[in-house]
Order: structure tokens, then C-alpha cells, then sequence
């Protein structure tokens, strides 16, 4: 079948239009909550943030196909002082929603090349205990998988399409992914960038997790699309995508993004829900008064 690729301009806490048991793998990445950089103010509340978590890891549960991987790259987040427990949080909703955890990778960014404060230089200024508070260059991949992977899967696929998910072995060894920490450069959303305003993540994170966790010709889901990263690689490397995303204001930036892809070959199929809003005024709207201080 020809790749196919799908962005539903809509809330991904119900994915009606996906038939249940079709998504081989997911790749997403969450509003980060209420992150003082791109989301202040955005939920009224973290029991609100974390009631989207739970509405989507149910529909999740749904359209998941047996036995495969549902990946979150997310943070805790330090919100006007207070820190929240994030990772922790939607790893529980996970198994509540009937996923079994599968492992957690470190995602490292470069030292001196993060969008936060010096939260560590208190120390500096006064070099006293309990004044610590660690600068933050990490995120975490949470994998998560539905049920058991039944690799009798792998006689039953095309020998055209198991060879060309041959996982480069280079790569695997040569960039380290077989670790559970990944040094990866972030995406800085500033300046002329497509991904301006957009929390992106890198392109090498769906890269690695679509050839790790699925095979050519399947299908890929990115709940959160945002600038449409995972679309993109999922076209680059022969998968279909279905992504969800709030805000039609980024229906201009997908495209691009999907036209600068490599491949480019396959058609964008875009469908509006009548329940979409403009996310980002909406989002302006609640975003009182953004601090600067700290951010992920
Ligand atoms: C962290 S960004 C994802 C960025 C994406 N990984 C990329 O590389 O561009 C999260 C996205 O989720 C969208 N979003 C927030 N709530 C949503 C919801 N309930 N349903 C669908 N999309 C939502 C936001 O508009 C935002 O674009």
C-alpha cells in the first residue's frame, strides 16, 4: 500500500477517525505543562493537564495495534517555583490506561546550549549549602508497549519491506542508541526557523524511534503534532502518519515542513473537525503574563 498521511486538525483526546488496533507506533511529544518558555498559563491547572494525558492514553489504548510501542518525549517542569512530577505522572496514566512500561531514555542536550536560566549560579552568588538547583539538559523518551510483540510478525512481512527496515547498525553502534542516554542537539524555536513558537523536538528522536519500534509500511501516530516533525521523518523513511494537532494556525508550517521532506512523493490528506479552535489565541488568551525566569 502506498504511504498515506493524515493530519486532523482536532483534539487527540478522541481519534475516531483512526479504526481501532491500526497504529503500529507512536511518537509524540505533549504540551509541556504550562512551561514558562511556550505554554504559560495554558492549563488552569496540572490536574487539568494531566486529565488530557489520561483522555488520550485511553483512545490510545484503542487504536494501538497489539503488542506495539507508544513512546512520550516530556519533562518535568518547574512552573513558578514549584516542580512537577510529569514523567512520573503520565507513566502512571499509562499503565492505568493498560500499556506496560518499557523503558525510559534519557534524552541529553549539549551543556551551554539550553533555553534556561542559570538556576545554578545561586550558588555561585552564595556558595552555602541549600542553595542548589540543578540547570536542567535532559528530557525523557517514556516507552511504553500494548501487550507482548509476537515476532512470528516478522515471516509474515513482505521480504522487500523487512530489508528495508534493517536497522542501520552504524548508526546503532557509531551514535550510541543501543544506551539509554541519547545526546541529542534541540531544536532552539527562534529566529527565521519553521519550528518558531513550536516546542519541536529534533528530527534524529522520531528517526531513531520509527526504525527501532516499526517497519516500512506501517503506520505511525503523532497525537501532538505540532510542526509536523514525526510526519515528516515517517515519510522519509516509508511509514504512514496520522497526526492530531489543536491549532489549525500550523496547517501553513506542516506543509512546509512535509514539502522539504526528502521523499515528498506521497499526499497530505488534511480533514478539519468542527471542534478545532485557533490553539494559539486561545492559548494567548489564558497566557497571563509569561515569565522569563525558568525554563526547560
Ligand atoms: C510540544 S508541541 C509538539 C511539537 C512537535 N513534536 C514538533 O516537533 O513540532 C505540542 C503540540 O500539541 C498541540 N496540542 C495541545 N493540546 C492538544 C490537543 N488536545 N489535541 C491535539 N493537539 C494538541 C499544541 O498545539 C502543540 O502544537
Amino acid at each position: 500500500m502506498k504511504p498515506f498521511h493524515r493530519v486532523v486538525f482536532g483534539d487527540c483526546r478522541t481519534m475516531k477517525e483512526i479504526p481501532d488496533g491500526t497504529i503500529h507506533l507512536m511518537v509524540t511529544s505533549p504540551p509541556y505543562y504550562n512551561a514558562p518558555f511556550d505554554y504559560p498559563d495554558l492549563f488552569e491547572n496540572y490536574a487539568e493537564f494531566l486529565q488530557l494525558v489520561r483522555d488520550l492514553s485511553k483512545d490510545l489504548y484503542r487504536v494501538m495495534a497489539p503488542g506495539r510501542i507508544a513512546c512520550f518525549v516530556t519533562d518535568d517542569m518547574l512552573v513558578k517555583g514549584q516542580k512537577y512530577p510529569v514523567v512520573a505522572d503520565t507513566t502512571r496514566l499509562m499503565l492505568d490506561a493498560g500499556f506496560r512500561y518499557r523503558d525510559r531514555i534519557v534524552w541529553v542536550k549539549p551543556k551551554g546550549y539550553v533555553r534556561i536560566s542559570r538556576r545554578s549560579g545561586v550558588v555561585i552568588q552564595h556558595p552555602y549549602p541549600m542553595y542548589y538547583y540543578p540547570d536542567n539538559i535532559q528530557e525523557s523518551i517514556l516507552v511504553f508497549q500494548k501487550g507482548k510483540f509476537d515476532y512470528s510478525y516478522l515471516r509474515g512481512l513482505p521480504a522487500k519491506d523487512l530489508e528495508k527496515s534493517r536497522i542501520p547498525i552504524d548508526a546503532y553502534n557509531g551514535e550510541e542508541w543501543a544506551l539509554t542516554v541519547w545526546n541529542i542537539t534541540n531544536v532552539l524555536p527562534m529566529g527565521q526557523r519553521l519550528e518558531k513558537g513550536i516546542a519541536a523536538f529534533p528530527e534524529e528522536i522520531p528517526k531513531r524511534l520509527i526504525r527501532l519500534f516499526s517497519f516500512h509500511g506501517e503506520t505511525v501516530l503523532d497525537p501532538f503534532l505540532g510542526s509536523g516533525t514525526t510526519m515528516k521523518v515517517a515519510e522519509e523513511l516509508g511509514r504512514s502518519c496520522w497526526g492530531f494537532e489543536i491549532d489549525r494556525g500550523l496547517e501553513k508550517i506542516i506543509k512546509l515542513k512535509l514539502a522539504s521532506s526528502r521523499q515528498s512523493r506521497s499526499k497530505i490528506e488534511f480533514l478539519f473537525r468542527s471542534d478545532t479552535n485557533k490553539f494559539r489565541r486561545l492559548a494567548r488568551g489564558r497566557m497571563k503574563s509569561p515569565s522569563r525566569t525558568i525554563a526547560r
